[in-house]
């Protein structure tokens, strides 16, 4: 298959080195970064410019779209090339709004009958503070619309709660939520509009330092397979969250067609979904994809036809896999970049190590960092301590000036469950 890539990040990378693993594809990334220059051809132009994304896609004449990023789905880059009869996988822009605003998923999610915390859109000073006076601390604050990952704030603090909501009443309305307590887990489900089918659950680290100290980011780490969940939950996930969602969607003339992330954490009376992306979480993508055994892109073509239901589930290896992220100084508020990175041949040279890039360029002078998330180091192994073994000797073995990377990816279940 002839496969185009949208975005530019370590989830593309890796989708890019999934695809490759296939040795049948011609890939290619748009814009794509200095790692997948080596397994795809990079195409310059802007992911969410609808009509070049489209000529592009003619000209190469692809039989598949593959969007990474939400910026072009929001975009209606999806709409542009159904309409133009090109498989996409990635959902319209309408559907996409299962992401892009809170409030649409909470109308979906109530009336699916999906469990999520309780909560109350709110577009004034006077309805914010009822609802915070309701939820309770700890408040939970969400900007409605996209906001890059900086539109939910978790305080103790009313005033915090306050001012935050306040930035975000300026021009749109904000969500009230529930606080929630228990872990966190990302489950992908992949989708053709009406049957959905779950990859393999994910855990990520998204507080900068060790500890979950720090501000936000866009995620420093990630592992797979959650050795803690129940028996069941993929089967209850799909059953009370997915599922509804998607046939939800389908009845509003919303088919979702692509990735549905379920942002979940697990409580003592249940999961809930505190999120919903309409792509592949990064970073985990990387983990997710290191333990895909089966072909991925028969599967991204399927659900782009409406063909789902004749496929066979992917296959998940019985390995572990973890990425840890390698982020430039100041990251996540002033990233410095344009520094040399170096040691990555022999961070490879490592059994079970890849590297998915997240923002470099090539120049004369060598590889440079070219972002805030730098590179996404991957190990799988037999257990959790050996795949993390591997993953810091690989980052030990890379250099990169100022940069930092949390030490305690995967550290609690592999004490809890050492091989
Ligand atoms: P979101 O962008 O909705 O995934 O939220 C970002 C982070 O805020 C999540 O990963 C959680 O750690 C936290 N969070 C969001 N909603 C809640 C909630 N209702 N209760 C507790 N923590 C939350
Ligand atoms: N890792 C979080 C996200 O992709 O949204």
């Amino acid at each position: 298959m002839k496969i185009l890539v949208l975005g530019s990040g370590a989830r593309e990378h890796s989708l890019i080195m999934a695809l490759a693993a296939e040795h049948t594809h011609t890939l290619y990334a748009a814009p794509g970064n200095a790692g997948t220059a080596e397994l795809a051809e990079n195409v310059a132009l802007d992911p969410t410019n609808k009509s070049v994304v489209v000529e592009i896609a003619r000209d190469l004449d692809v039989d598949l779209v593959v969007v990474g990023p939400e910026a072009p789905l929001v975009a209606g880059v999806a709409d542009a090339l159904v309409a133009e009869g090109i498989a996409v996988f990635g959902p319209s822009h309408k559907a996409a709004a299962i992401e892009g605003s809170k409030s649409f998923a909470k109308d979906v999610m109530s009336a699916a009958g999906v469990p999520t915390g309780d909560s109350e859109t709110v577009s004034s000073e006077e309805e914010l503070l009822a609802a915070l006076d309701r939820m309770g601390a700890p408040f939970v604050v969400k900007a409605d619309g996209l906001a890059a990952g900086k539109g939910v704030l978790v305080t103790q603090d009313r005033q915090a709660a306050i001012d935050h909501a306040g930035y975000y009443l300026q021009d749109g309305t904000v969500v009230v939520e529930e606080f929630l307590d228990g872990p966190e887990v990302s489950l992908f489900f992949l989708s053709d509009g009406h049957t959905v089918m779950p990859l393999a659950p994910a855990q990520d680290y998204k507080r900068a330092f060790d500890g979950d100290q720090g501000p936000n980011t866009g995620g420093m780490g990630a592992y797979s397979p959650l050795p803690w969940l129940a028996e069941d939950f993929i089967q209850q996930v799909t059953d009370t969250i997915a599922r509804p969602t998607i046939n939800e969607l389908a009845s509003r003339g919303l088919p979702f067609v692509g990735l549905l992330y379920c942002g979940l954490i697990v409580t003592d009376r249940g999961v809930r979904v505190i999120e919903f992306n309409a792509r592949f979480g990064d970073p985990e993508t990387q983990v997710v994809l290191a333990r895909l055994t089966s072909a991925l892109a028969p599967l991204l073509l399927a659900a782009a036809n409406g063909t789902l239901a004749e496929s066979d589930p992917p296959a998940f290896s019985d390995d572990v896999a973890l990425t840890v992220v390698l982020a430039s100084e100041g990251y996540p508020e002033k990233p410095h970049t344009g520094r040399l990175i170096s040691g990555l041949e022999d961070a490879l040279a490592i059994d079970g190590v890849t590297v998915a890039h997240a923002a470099t360029a090539h120049t004369d002078e060598g590889l440079i960092a070219t972002g805030g998330r730098v590179l996404s180091v991957i190990a799988t192994g037999g257990d959790f301590d050996a795949a993390r073994a591997r993953a810091y000797e690989a980052l030990e073995a890379i250099t990169l000036e100022g940069g930092h990377y949390r030490l305690d990816i995967a550290q609690r279940v592999s004490d809890d469950h050492a091989g």
